[in-house]
């Protein structure tokens, strides 16, 4: 999730390039680096950590150091593949100096085109999947002059166009070539790609945002498809070559609305981002051999087969996520599995050791209580696996394997497109120890991936029909108490909804058990209590949904208003429900990354309708690091 930015025309491309990159830096900042065409020379600067340190490294080097060059890219990094450091920051370099080169996504087949580049005698100087696309590209060029091609921007295109077919994955590149000044050419694939017409001038960026100041008229690319930009003129074509068109569009938001592409808050536009946060989650983590494949593993597969127990732990909504992967954890891999409060872990001392793997789970990688409860697992020589969202944090760089969520960075203080992809890490994680310890196959394995494959076109749907949603939540701004009830998987999910609403809308709110709720808290309800009910799939687990319908009505019988969350075909159901909203069908312990999300555009909603700061709610961090 970079951000990435390139200009061409008759202006320094510099100060256009770092102003883009400054807003885009809500997309990474784990490095930053520029690289301008001057003079005949391609110059680069960049530096790990914010946009800050890289303006500090140009402005040492002066004017002259970087040049005027009016063509040039740059990039605000969010680390996939190589820890956050200079030498990982982009833009690459090729081999022979010639192409610089950044990019966003995930190159999936870069292991494979490495060793193959390698053998040619090509020398890495990082840890990315992003060089591999450099040196392709000034070799492909290599051939293509070799063959009688002439240098100039159609050549760079055609480059790039025998890259972009070479790569699996999804990428958006940009680069330059020191003997093609005046072009930047980009390739697009999964990941976004704007395109900004200006007079003499045209710009490339990962959204409007970073060009908004200079033009607002942009065209939107279509998927596999390369453009090359000059001073005079937008070429789109095909990775075939065909010529393509884009979609134009006029941007009428102002800046501060640019950088929120165009949303409200930022939470609107996290919420927004959730399939292909997703998406991204997924991204590259099967092998060819069907395996799951986690970011950094400092244990052996015997480690994991010797694994007699699993602790999860986190804070917040993270445990909440935590709560829905003890479900999936112990119906496949068949160990039990406990979850706890980082903050109480370890005052109860847990009985951990050797054959304990603690899984912790924390979107910043920073939250005191839950590294404090790493610390303890490790002192007791249990594993320690963690799930995280910030590459490089203290958490992941402290634990014993690694699985990334690549959710990008999450601005909004209350947590969306984190816990959804916390989920898909969980439900990985849970696959994977399965497969490790036989109790599943690989294509049994294969087959979940394939359905969690195919959620965040569901989600799109979903987020596509959110209005009714919304008009709820108005309506319930002056609700005093909401309750939410869920069963099994819906249990946590019941948790994450109340969390929500006591975050942004300041309001009460609890989530219980279904079933538990005739054992006590039933006497909250009053006549017209808003009770959200999150039903099961009737599909294989019918016994279940029908226990969470009796619980409705029993709520119902005690004027409770009931919103209910339920299956698309659950037909049945509607009428017990004051309100319903239909989520497409899932598999149940996979429902979550459906059902949660009305809750949280409810939550949104009624914060706003209360006029509260939906971004930065009252008395809360993003990041807590005290315990
Ligand atoms: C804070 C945030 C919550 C978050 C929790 C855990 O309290 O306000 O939204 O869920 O910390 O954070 P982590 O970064 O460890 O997931």
């Amino acid at each position: 999730m970079c951000g990435i930015v390139g200009y061409v025309g008759n202006r320094p491309a510099l100060s256009i390039v770092i102003d883009g990159l400054r807003r885009l830096e809500y997309r990474g900042y784990d490095s930053a680096g520029v690289a301008i065409i001057d003079n005949g020379l391609v110059k680069t600067e960049k530096k790990a950590g914010k946009l800050a340190n890289l303006e500090k490294a140009l402005a040492e080097r002066g004017d002259d150091g970087i040049g005027a060059g009016a063509t040039g890219i740059g990039h605000t990094r969010w680390a996939t593949h190589g820890g956050p450091t200079d030498r990982n920051a982009h833009p690459h370099l090729s081999d022979d100096g010639r192409v610089a080169v950044i990019h966003n996504g995930i190159i999936e087949n870069f292991a494979r085109l490495r060793t193959e580049l390698e053998a040619t005698g090509v020398e890495f100087r990082s840890d990315t999947d992003t060089e591999c696309a450099a040196h392709l590209l000034a070799a492909e060029m290599r051939a293509l002059r070799e063959a009688g091609a002439e240098d100039g921007p159609a050549l760079l295109a055609e480059g790039m166009r025998r890259v972009a077919n070479r790569l699996e994955g999804a990428f958006t590149l940009l680069a330059v070539d020191v003997e093609v000044p005046g072009a930047v050419v980009a390739a697009r694939r999964n990941s976004p790609l704007v395109v900004g017409r200006g007079n003499g001038e045209n710009f490339l960026a990962s959204d409007v945002s970073a060009f908004i100041e200079h033009t607002r008229e942009a065209i939107e690319l279509g998927q596999d498809q390369v453009v090359l930009i000059t001073p005079a003129g937008i070429e789109i074509t095909g990775f075939d070559g065909a010529p393509a068109t884009g979609k134009e569009f006029h941007v009428d938001w102002d800046l501060s609305a640019a950088e929120k592409g165009g949303y409200e808050y930022f939470m609107l536009k996290e919420i927004a981002e959730q399939p292909q946060a997703i998406a991204d989650t997924l991204l590259g983590r099967l092998s060819e051999r069907g395996e799951i494949i986690l970011d950094e593993v400092r244990l052996t597969d015997q480690d994991l087969r010797d694994v007699d127990k699993v602790f999860i732990v986190a804070c917040g909504t993270s445990y909440h996520a935590g709560m829905v992967a003890k479900y999936a954890i112990e119906h496949w891999v068949r160990i039990p599995c406990e979850v706890e409060l980082a903050s109480e872990f370890r005052y109860r001392d847990p009985i951990l050791d050797r054959s304990t793997l603690v899984i912790v789970i924390s979107q910043s990688g920073e939250t005191m209580d839950t590294l404090m409860a790493l610390r303890h697992a490790k002192e007791q020589k249990a594993r320690v696996l963690a799930i995280c969202n910030s590459n490089g944090s203290t958490i992941p760089r402290e634990s014993d394997a690694v699985l990334y969520t690549h959710g990008g960075p999450e601005i909004a203080v209350a947590s969306t497109k984190a816990f959804l992809t916390q989920l898909v890490a969980c439900y990985l994680i849970g696959l994977h120890l399965a497969q490790i310890r036989g109790v599943m196959y690989a294509d049994e394995v294969a087959a979940v991936v394939e359905k969690l494959r195919a959620t965040p076109d569901s989600l799109r749907s979903l987020l596509g029909r959110m209005e009714d949603v919304r008009a709820l939540g108005r309506d319930l701004r002056t609700a005093s108490t909401v309750l939410f009830i869920g069963r099994h998987v819906g249990f946590p999910v019941a948790l994450e909804g109340a969390l929500k609403l006591k975050e942004l809308a300041y309001m009460h709110a609890e989530g219980f058990a279904a079933g538990e709720l005739k054992h006590g808290p039933i006497s909250l309800i009053d006549e017209g209590t808003p009770v959200v009910c999150v039903v099961p799939s009737p599909a294989g687990r019918g016994v279940m949904r029908d226990k969470v319908v009796s619980n409705i009505q029993e709520v119902r019988a005690r004027g409770a208003r009931t919103i209910v969350i339920a299956e698309e075909g659950d037909e049945d159901v509607r009428q017990f429900a004051d309100h319903l909203i239909t989520v497409p069908q899932t598999p149940t312990l996979l429902a979550p990354l459906m059902t949660t999300v009305p809750l949280q555009v409810l939550a949104c909603e009624i914060a706003a309708a209360r006029g509260h700061d939906v971004d930065q709610p009252r008395n809360l961090a993003k990041s807590v690091t005290v315990e």
